[in-house]
């Protein structure tokens, strides 16, 4: 019987055949790419300094490895460990940037996005906390339409990344140095 997304399959065999998409850059292939959910395995090691708006709930199963969720909420910077093993929900419109310090295998579940509820990234100096850049996107393909935008935040020049309320420059794609920045301020 052909099914219209195929038959069951083993995911971790699945993982296993797909591992070149799991690593850097991408590190995020679609298990089901025309269903109305979107289902992506999210490998790693992957660190990022994007904090992401979605209009809509995320499901995390961290299936391997640990990984944990830098949140920007009311002002403040907070963190949300997801151990291996552990399951979470984030609801909509908690801004938030998955760290994946390690390889590891997330299990990820969005909803599709219908036209006019726009996802947006922001970054926000470690410093104090201002916003430095933002950009919305209606978004189509999870693997290709955010990594877009990284690029246009990181083509920008440091006096574009400079924070506006304090002066310290945002280091751009150069996570370990704005996690250092967020550190000296704690
Ligand atoms: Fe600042």
């Amino acid at each position: 019987m052909d099914l219209q997304f195929g038959n069951p399959f083993n995911l971790m065999q699945w993982a296993e055949d797909n591992a070149g998409r799991l690593k850097p850059p991408v590190c995020n292939a679609a298990l089901f790419p025309d269903s109305s959910y979107i289902i992506n395995m999210v490998g790693g090691p992957n660190t990022r300094t994007d904090f992401h708006d979605n209009p809509y709930e995320e499901i995390f199963y961290q299936i391997k490895g640990n990984a944990y969720l830098n949140i920007w909420d009311r002002g403040h910077f907070e963190r949300v460990d997801i151990k291996e093993g552990e399951v979470f929900l984030l609801p909509a419109h908690v801004q938030h940037s998955p760290q994946r310090p390690e390889p590891g295998l997330c299990f990820l579940v969005e909803q599709t996005r219908p036209l006019g509820d726009l996802d947006s990234l922001q970054w926000y100096c470690a410093n104090c906390g201002t916003q430095v850049w933002r950009a919305e996107k209606q978004l189509e393909s999870l693997v290709d339409d955010l990594p877009a935008i990284y690029k246009l935040f990181y083509a920008r020049s440091d006096e574009e990344r400079r924070c506006p309320n304090c002066g310290t420059v945002h280091p751009g794609k150069d996570y370990s140095a704005w996690h250092a920045q967020l550190k000296a301020r704690s």
